[in-house]
């Protein structure tokens, strides 16, 4: 059994909204201890850019198949057999490269452009849904159902289901609470059967009705004349939900966030040039996405870091920290949707794991953002909101639930 490293010990933090920006811990390791061991986990921590980089990217050293490696996928049940799916995430290359390949299958530049008009389609429906003049729960009505929205079409699940889907999705991703971990498990196992058994016969259907989707992308995928079985497209469709939907709901929450707590002049600056979304997608990424880290095994002795590493010591490399190394961005501990090498930021990994849905969260992020501007002319905070309040646990840490939003015409 694997054991799972309580990384919250490592930073200690003190509320759930410094956990939400943990910028002065951050500052705090960048400067005095770049490289850190702590003892009560007994992991060693890096938070420079170019050692984050190296530990994510250098696989010859820094394996993903570590005795300590959480899974980032919501439900806890694996498969009885181990397949090339469930490789993906914890495989090093070469063993990596081939479920990656199958998986790419579906995201594709082509693909993506393709599918463009639909996900266009949902985020103005979304924004249509929102009354001007009136305050709106942000991530309620628009962070929190877009990726998944997003993704159950992408899917090619019928319209009429998509209201079930995503109840399965929740279920499926819902952070443990610690007091209620019993209760959870038994929730997320059957939904995982649910979805299972409703979405095993649809693959089944699509096998001869070949169309435009993901899931038929992953029915046609063949590398070395290996293609998936149906029951790993089941399993991948699971793998993409639980990379996918909540990072992305989360990247689009704290844009918000940030524009109405770090900078209130980024709105109207980006009303009037609308052009500046893209990079400032970008700058959210490297700034207000947090906390994203990652664990890696060392796999054979080193001193690539500076320290005498031995083989099967735990390395976790905090992506975010890095993105505000000031070493590679300029004041780095300040927003700026002008930067012009923000895309250099590690929100997305580095190497061979590379996030594959990146350009898909891109397009939600850059679709969102331009749409939801061109309606509303100003956006204000409301007075007495308490972030402290508003916060749950998720897997990036801590997640806004409620982000109240005065929205004018
Ligand atoms: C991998 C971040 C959205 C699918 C990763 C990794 C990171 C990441 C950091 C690298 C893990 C590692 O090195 O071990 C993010 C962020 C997102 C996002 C910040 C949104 C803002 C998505 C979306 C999808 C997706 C929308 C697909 C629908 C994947 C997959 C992998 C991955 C399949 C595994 C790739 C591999 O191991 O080869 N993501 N992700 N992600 N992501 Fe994302």
């Amino acid at each position: 059994n694997k054991e799972i490293i309580p990384i919250n010990e490592i930073p200690n933090f003190k509320s759930r909204a410094e956990e939400f920006f943990p910028i002065d811990w951050y500052k705090e390791m960048l400067h005095n201890h770049p490289v850190y061991f702590h003892e009560g986990t007994n992991t060693w921590n890096v938070f420079k850019y170019k050692d984050v980089k190296q530990v994510l990217s250098n696989y010859e050293f820094f394996s993903s198949n570590g005795p300590r490696t959480a899974l980032f996928v919501g439900a806890n049940k694996k498969p009885e057999k181990p397949t090339s799916l469930s490789n993906i995430v914890m495989a090093d290359p070469p063993d990596h490269r081939k479920s990656r390949s199958l998986l790419s299958a579906a995201f594709t530049p082509r693909s993506l452009k393709n599918w463009e008009p639909r996900i266009q389609q949902i985020i103005t429906d979304l924004v249509e849904d929102i009354q001007a003049d009136t305050t709106v729960n942000i991530v309620e009505a628009f962070a929190a159902p877009l990726p998944g929205m997003v993704i159950a079409d992408l899917f090619g699940v019928p319209i009429k289901d998509q209201q079930q889907f995503k109840a399965w999705v929740d279920i499926l991703f819902q952070p443990y609470d610690k007091t209620r971990i019993e209760d959870i498990m038994q929730l997320k196992q059957q939904a995982q059967k649910e979805y299972f058994e409703y979405l095993y016969p649809i693959v089944i259907h699509k096998r001869s009705n070949l169309s435009d989707d993901i899931i038929c992308d992953l029915i046609r995928a063949e590398v070395d004349g290996e293609r998936f079985t149906d029951e790993e497209i089941v399993q991948a469709t699971m793998l993409l939900l639980g990379a996918g939907v909540e990072t992305t709901s989360h990247a689009i929450a704290n844009t918000f966030y940030s524009m109405l707590y770090d900078d209130t002049s980024v709105y109207g600056e980006l009303r009037n040039n609308i052009e500046l979304v893209p990079n400032t997608v970008e700058e959210m990424l490297r700034y207000r996405f947090q906390s994203s880290r990652r664990e890696r095994t060392v796999k054979q002795d080193n001193d690539l870091l500076g320290i005498p590493l031995k083989k099967g010591d735990t390395v976790i490399a905090w992506m975010s920290a890095c993105n505000m190394d000031g070493d590679i961005f300029e004041n780095s501990f300040e927003v700026d949707i002008h930067r012009s090498n923000n895309k250099k930021h590690l929100a997305f990994g580095s190497g061979p794991h590379f996030c594959l849905g990146a350009p898909l969260a891109r397009l939600e992020m850059k679709l969102g953002l331009e749409t939801f501007i061109k309606k509303f002319s100003r956006i204000e905070s409301v007075e007495g909101y308490e972030l402290e309040k508003n916060l749950t646990d998720s897997a990036t840490g801590q997640s806004l639930t409620n982000l109240p939003i005065k929205v004018f015409k």
